[in-house]
């Protein structure tokens, strides 16, 4: 029975970097929707899977979300002679203390005993705030650091829950429904496309900073999550997706 389902989640690995066309997919037994315990065997994965991603000086942006606090709870000690340092990947969106990047960041770098910057800016930020901020000299310092970043770890949600998350307003909320938002990522709401139709103002990594220089590490799981996934691939780059098969059977399922 092992053998036979170790084999079957192989299929769906093939069948999966097939209809996202990424380079790699690691689908981990269960459904995470249905038992929190599976976030934690995609934060293993995502954990082993960096270890092997390291070079000899590593600057890694991290999001926050429940499933990014998982890989810091799955986190142990990564290397002994390279450097490390975590950052905040954007401005805290609106994430409860738990979830947001900041302390996932702190968690990590206390874990492999690395180093880790943070991002002072408020949410949701104005615009004439947003002027503001990014003339002062820790930010600017910070979003440099931020932006040289090697690796990028980051988490996708579902583009109604995100925006309830974030209480995002009335406006908002009707802009995502009328306009069918299914994914969330960087604080940007795709549809089934990969359209971006709405994004959160915040400071740190665009999408289009996400280029080819980083190596960019996907890690989302839940049958809920299937539609936001496939936006998220349809729009951005990524080189891993480290998934349940809760979602992967879903996405197949189409
Ligand atoms: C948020 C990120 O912190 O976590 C989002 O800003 C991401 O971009 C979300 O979609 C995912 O959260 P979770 O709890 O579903 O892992």
């Amino acid at each position: 029975a092992m053998i036979g389902e170790i084999s079957g989640l192989h299929v769906l690995e093939k069948r999966i970097k097939e209809i996202l066309s990424v380079e790699s997919v690691i689908v981990v037994p269960g459904d995470s929707d249905q038992r929190a315990s599976i976030k934690t065997e995609m934060g293993k994965a995502a954990v082993s899977y960096l270890r092997k991603k390291l070079t000899s000086n590593n600057t890694i942006a991290v999001t926050g979300g429940s499933t990014i606090a998982a890989v810091a709870d799955a986190m142990t000690p990564l290397t002994k002679d390279k450097q490390v340092l975590f950052v905040p990947a954007r401005g805290g969106i609106g994430e409860k203390v738990e979830n947001q990047a900041s302390r996932i960041v702190s968690e990590m770098a206390r874990k492999t005993d690395g180093d880790y910057r943070m991002l002072y800016v408020p949410d949701p930020i104005s615009d004439s705030t947003y002027e503001t901020i990014m003339k002062e000299p820790h930010v600017m310092e910070a979003l440099e650091v931020i932006k040289s970043s090697n690796i990028v770890l980051h988490g996708v949600g579902d583009a109604l829950k995100m925006a309830e998350r974030r209480r995002s307003s009335q406006e908002v909320m009707q802009l995502l429904k009328e306009k069918n938002a299914v994914g969330e990522a960087f604080g940007y709401y795709f549809d089934e496309y990969g359209n971006v139709i709405y994004k959160v103002k915040t400071v740190g990594i665009q999408l289009q900073d996400i280029d080819d220089s980083k190596q960019v590490i996907t890690v989302a799981g839940g049958s809920s999550k299937a539609k936001a996934i496939v936006s998220y691939f349809k729009q951005a780059k990524s080189n891993i997706l480290i998934t349940d098969q809760g979602a992967a059977e879903e996405i197949l399922r189409g």
